[in-house]
């Protein structure tokens, strides 16, 4: 295919507007894949399991289609972008790689917070945006308001959009009509060197390292100047189709004899053994703003947990690992993430490619700690945060993230999202009309500053059961900030478990120590002593309980938590030999961290 025959699109939209849902109706008008009788609404894009499980997609994926216009075959390659928050840096990767976006909106939702981002990350980018109001088919569908709202947000011409039902397929077809016609064809000439821009790439166990790359024989890396012999070339048609070549605009895939992950650079350039050019413009590495630690629940499988990580970070370069040991939990390692589903969805993900068991400690932000001396040092982890002795002689200030935050909400709930906001700590409250002069049921946006650390835990889950699932949310970087934190310390008998330290807020320090110990009681099983659970910070003890000494056969269902997943890591542990941890003088099992850090 010439490049006048070719276009690179991606679909862009808020979650659940129904990106994958269009892409399988895409990929069947093109008879890429088969149309299927059962009508049931398998998303082919979304390869992972736990996007299946969870009906979001985590990782961006590629398929190219054959489409006949005017008598001409054109080959539309779709890549696919995730649409939660946490993977903007996946959307924009994806984005690097297109000319246009479909922008998909919800016709009975409206425009919602990622709608906005996103429509922007395309727009700043230059690409062609195509806008499409999706699930006209429901009845309680909106067209024309939420038309018109597309029309004062954004400033699309209502002629431009199209009105499609991707569920039943209606008006799709003219989608691909609009993609060969407003889309403009990637630029590039067939007689200039090969110049291949690598945007993703998966490890395959027999098959070592491929790339997705936008283009060979022996090729090199503009980045780590290593060379490599082509085994294989090919596009993903929806699964991978070798093929003879890949040209100027294409999209496609690259097998090489890469044998580490970490060799395969996101934003490098690729070109001809012999031939050097210049590299294409990368993109900015994304930034983990969320760190955790992660244990093996049996300490001798961590030599299998970290080679798991390993294989997983290559399908996902967004996380940044570390080896971790910690007294209480063993080696380890220290993970950073974009953002906490960004980390569910690595855990779980972990958990089902893998089958490992795992102990994954309380989210932490970077915190900068700025010394007297002005030296700036940033800290994601508990343990390595001054005592408050330490703090108050040599650290000036301390510094904690914090992000702008945008909420949409219907304005019935306004009143709800605003004091949601202020119980955490949010800051410049401001809000105007999304839908001017609309009597009912008007939407506001709510725009705010907060704390990196307040919406890592569970501010999504409120946001979202307190507006009745109704307010969507979207947040970005807003640098950094004064904040006065502490370390808080949790003790088993006056001696400190390093696994548990957290660094709190002190307004909530109070309420926070007396939860943490009242769960840590119901978890921990009872000695044959008498065991004091305190919280401190700095010597100062903030909440105590005590678990009274044990009597006799009082061993079983002492504790609760998960349950499934506990029976999940039992029936792995050997009968009967529970790993018992001494911290200090209490025996403590594994699985007793695995239900303080992971139920909430
Ligand atoms: P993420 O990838 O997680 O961002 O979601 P998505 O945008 O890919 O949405 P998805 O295609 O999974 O669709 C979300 C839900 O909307 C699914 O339950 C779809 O069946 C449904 N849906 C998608 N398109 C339509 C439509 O045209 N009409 C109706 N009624 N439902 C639709």
């Amino acid at each position: 295919y010439g490049s006048e025959l070719l276009r690179n699109f991606s679909i862009i939209a808020h979650i659940d507007h129904g990106k994958s849902t269009l892409a399988d109706r895409l990929l069947e008008l093109t008879g890429t894949i088969q149309k299927k009788s059962s009508g049931k609404n398998e998303q082919v894009l979304d390869k992972l399991k736990v996007e299946r499980e969870r009906g979001i997609t985590v990782k961006a994926q590629t398929a190219s289609m054959i489409y006949n216009f005017n008598g001409r075959d054109h080959m539309l390659n779709l890549i696919d972008t995730p649409g939660h928050v946490d993977f903007a840096w996946e959307v924009s990767r994806s984005l690097a790689a297109c000319q246009g976006a479909l922008l998909l909106v919800d016709a009975s939702q409206g425009v919602q917070a990622q709608t906005i981002s996103v429509f922007h990350n395309a727009k700043e980018r230059g690409l062609t945006i195509i806008p499409v109001l999706n699930k006209i088919d429901l009845p309680a569908a909106q067209p024309e308001r939420i038309t018109a709202q597309m029309q004062s947000t954004f400033g699309i011409d209502p002629e431009d959009i199209i009105r499609i039902s991707a569920k039943s397929g209606k008006g799709v077809d003219s989608i691909l009509e609009a993609i060969v016609t407003r889309i403009p064809p990637p630029s590039g000439s067939l007689a200039a060197p090969l110049k291949a821009f690598l945007f993703d790439s998966l490890y395959d166990r027999y098959r070592g390292v491929i790339s997705y790359e936008l283009l060979g024989d022996k090729v090199a890396s503009c980045h780590t100047r290593k060379k490599y012999e082509v085994t294989e070339v090919g596009i993903m048609h929806p699964e991978e189709v070798p093929t003879d070549s890949l040209r100027a605009g294409h999209v496609g895939y690259i097998a090489c004899n890469m044998k580490e992950s970490s060799e395969a650079h996101i934003g490098d350039t690729i070109h001809r053994v012999g031939e050097p050019v210049e590299p294409l413009p990368g993109f900015q590495p994304a930034k983990a703003m969320v760190f955790a630690g992660v244990f093996p629940v049996d300490s001798s499988d961590f030599p299998k947990l970290e080679e798991s990580i390993k294989r997983l970070t290559l399908t996902d370069r967004s996380v940044t690992v570390q080896r971790e040991s910690s007294s209480a939990l063993g080696q380890g390692c220290r993970l950073g993430f974009l953002g906490t589903l960004h980390m569910d969805v690595f855990r779980q993900r972990l958990e089902d490619e893998y089958d490992a068991n795992i102990i994954i400690t309380a989210p932490t932000v970077p915190y900068k700690l700025i010394y007297r001396d002005n030296k700036e040092v940033f800290v994601s982890n508990p343990t390595e945060f001054p005592e408050t002795s330490d703090t108050a002689s040599r650290v000036k200030e301390i510094q904690e993230p914090i992000v702008k935050a945008s909420i949409i909400v219907p304005e019935e709930y306004f009143g709800d999202m605003m004091d949601l906001c202020f119980s955490h700590r949010a800051e410049d409250l401001d809000h105007r009309y999304l839908d001017s002069g609309t009597a009912t049921s008007a939407r506001i946006i709510l725009t705010c500053t907060i704390p990196l650390s307040e919406i890592v835990t569970n501010f999504f889950d409120q946001l979202k059961s307190r507006s009745s699932g109704f307010a969507s949310f979207d947040y970005e970087d807003a640098g950094y900030k004064q904040s006065d934190l502490a370390k808080m310390s949790f003790l088993l008998n006056a001696k400190p478990v390093d696994a548990l330290a957290i660094i709190v807020h002190r307004s909530a320090q109070d309420k926070i120590a007396r939860e943490w110990v009242k769960k840590l009681h119901k978890v921990i099983p009872r000695q044959l002593f008498e065991v004091p659970i305190q919280a401190a910070i700095g010597r100062k003890v903030l909440a105590r309980e005590t678990l009274s000494a044990m009597r006799a056969d009082v061993t079983a269902g002492l504790y609760g938590g998960h349950y499934e997943r506990k029976m999940k890591h039992l029936e792995n542990q050997k009968e009967g030999k529970r790993r018992m941890k001494k911290m200090g003088t209490v025996d403590l099992p594994q699985e007793a961290f695995f239900d303080i850090l992971s139920n909430k």
